[in-house]
């Protein structure tokens, strides 16, 4: 599959799963779909709940349907909502994703127009502190 059409994928699952999302109380939907290095895809939408802090993003429920299939290495993930502003992830899901990145790992901002912005995992968060950390 070409890399144009691959990514045209990608946002239709990002904007699916973003039609999913369940936000009574911020009403802002976001999407997010993954590729995985092995050719796996997978997509979440955000979740939130009457107690706020135990709300989740986009990024962390397509974190965990991939993580749930034996998955562990992202290639490309999609990340989309509505707005003029980009929907840059959160700190907490940069780190998410940063678990499972490697240098040519590659976040992709989305709008209704398509990619808006395409950051590296070192670009969106520098200086990252991830597995090889823990390495003896
Ligand atoms: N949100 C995401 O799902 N991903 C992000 O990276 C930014 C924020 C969600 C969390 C919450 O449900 C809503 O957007 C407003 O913050």
């Amino acid at each position: 599959m070409s890399n144009v059409k691959q990514s045209e994928n990608l946002i239709e699952l990002a904007k699916n799963a973003m039609s999913k999302a369940y936000v009574p109380y911020s009403h802002f939907q976001v999407g997010a779909a993954i590729l995985t290095k092995s050719g796996k895809l997978y997509s979440g939408c955000n979740v939130e709940n009457a107690a706020y802090p135990e709300g989740t993003c986009a990024e962390a429920g397509a974190i965990a349907s991939m993580v749930l299939d034996g998955e562990t290495q992202i290639k490309d993930i999609y990340v989309i909502g509505h707005g003029d502003a980009l929907v840059t992830p959160c700190g907490g899901c940069r780190q998410k994703i940063r678990e499972f990145s490697s240098a040519d790992t590659m976040i992709h901002i989305c709008g209704a127009q398509g990619v808006r912005k395409t950051l590296s995992m070192e670009a969106l968060l520098p200086f990252s502190f991830g597995p090889e950390n823990l390495k003896q």
